[in-house]
This record gives C-alpha cells, structure tokens and sequence, in this order.
C-alpha cells in the first residue's frame, strides 16, 4: 500500500507573505503527523522563499515521521543537508523565476554531480531520491549514481484533460516505475496530485509514496489541515490496496 507524505511548503508561504510568525509549519507537520501522514516533505530553496533554515532545524527535531528534504544540488544546500541529516533528500531542479518545481532533474547531465551528492549523503546515513520524468535515460542514470528511489515527475498525468491523454500519461508512469523497479530503485511520485486525480496513479501498484502539496493545504483552507490530510490518506487507501 501506498504512503503519503505531506509537502507543507505552502503553509511557509503564506507566512512569509507577511514575513510574520504564523502559520507556523512546524505546527503543521504536527497536524499532519496526527493525521496518519507517512512524512512531511519540506523545500528549502536557495531564496528562502518559503521554507527557512529555522523551519528545518526545527523540523528534524519535531517531526517523529519521515522528514523528506527537497533540495538542488548547490554546494550550500548540500552541506546543510549534511548537518541535518533528513530520512532522506529528494533532489529537485531549481530554478529562481519558477513558481514551483518545473521539470525534473536531469540526471544524464548532471550524472557526476548527483553521483558525488548521493555518496555524501549515504556517508550520513541519508536516503537519496531524485525527481525525474518517466523517461529512461533518467532512471538509467540515476539508477546508476547509487540513489535509492525515484520520485516520477505526476505534472503531465495532472495537466492532461483528454481520456486518451491521462491514458497515455499513466501508461508512461507504469512502464517508468517498472524500469525503475528492475533497476532496484524505490519509487515514488508527485506533483499536481490532487483529490480528483489522485485514484489514477494511486492504481499503479508498486508505487509507494506519495508527495502531496498544493492540493491539501488548498483544502486545509477549508476543513483543516488534519482533516484534508486524513482524506487524502483514505483515498490513498482506497486506490492503492
Ligand atoms: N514533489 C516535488 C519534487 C515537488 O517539487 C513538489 C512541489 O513542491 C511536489 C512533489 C508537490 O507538488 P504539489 O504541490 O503540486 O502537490
């Protein structure tokens, strides 16, 4: 069955609209935790747009769930990932005009930097996954720098509107985790899941976490960020089983 874990990058967000101290994603991750959340999934990017260096510290001291870091590879964000030591990092693109994560890593290119990053992390006991198309030259190359998991980028599968197209998303979805799988490497998936689309993916067995943001804290607005954490989990439940 698969698992989810709770991207609360957007609580930060609304916090730093007013540079203020709430809402406090600390609290948050709590909320989530109570919940039944498997993890909690935070971005510290290079400008702090959202999510701080006090939220992390804070969060590997808080969060008794799977703490999941996103981050690039920038030599600064890779030695504070060294300091915290998260479960595990999830490395993602960065790119400063973007509203969220774009695309995926592209782990051909930046084989040799990936391959020095996940060997530092394993030094500190941390559990590497890189975010990545469903495309085979990418889970080749990570697969062969040593990562333990995959997270398959969702964004296509989410934007697709017609049948025939979410069809042929999910089917490049299932054939990229089975690669993924042959090539011994964990798999997850993200980005764009929402309570419509989430039973879709939640199909594709082997699957087994989940990184779920914008989605349920737009909920959490509405009935609470427990609550809107708990659907989620039981649509999970439902689909995955
Ligand atoms: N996975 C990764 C790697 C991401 O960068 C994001 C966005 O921060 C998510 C999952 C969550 O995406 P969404 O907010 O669309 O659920």
């Amino acid at each position: 069955m698969a698992v989810l874990n709770v991207n609360i990058d957007h609580v930060a967000t609304v916090r730093q609209a007013r540079r203020t101290d709430e809402p406090d994603p600390v609290w948050a991750a709590a909320e989530c935790e109570l919940a039944g959340a498997n993890g909690i999934t935070i971005h510290l990017r290079q400008d702090r747009r959202h999510i701080c260096d006090r939220d992390v510290w804070l969060l590997k001291e808080t969060v008794a769930c799977k703490l999941n870091l996103e981050m690039c590879m920038a030599e600064p964000i890779v030695k504070i990932a060294e300091e915290i030591k998260p479960e595990q990092v999830t490395l993602v693109p960065e790119k400063r005009a973007e509203l969220t994560t774009e695309g995926g890593l592209d782990c051909v290119k930046y084989k040799k930097r990936l391959a020095e990053v996940v060997k530092r992390m394993h030094k500190k006991g941390i559990l590497v996954s890189t975010f990545i198309a469903p495309d085979k030259e990418q889970i080749i190359a990570t697969a062969q720098t040593g990562c333990d998991a995959i997270e398959l980028h969702t964004g296509m599968y989410a934007n697709a509107r017609r049948q025939r197209a979410i069809k042929k998303r999910l089917t490049e979805l299932e054939v990229g985790k089975d690669l993924a799988m042959k090539n011994k490497l964990v798999v997850h998936a993200g980005h764009g899941l929402t309570y419509r689309n989430i039973a879709g993916v939640a199909r594709i067995k082997g699957l087994c976490e989940f990184n779920i943001g914008h989605s349920i804290i737009a909920r959490a607005v509405f009935v609470g960020i427990r609550q809107a954490t708990a659907e989620m989990i039981k649509l999970i439940d439902k689909f995955s089983s």
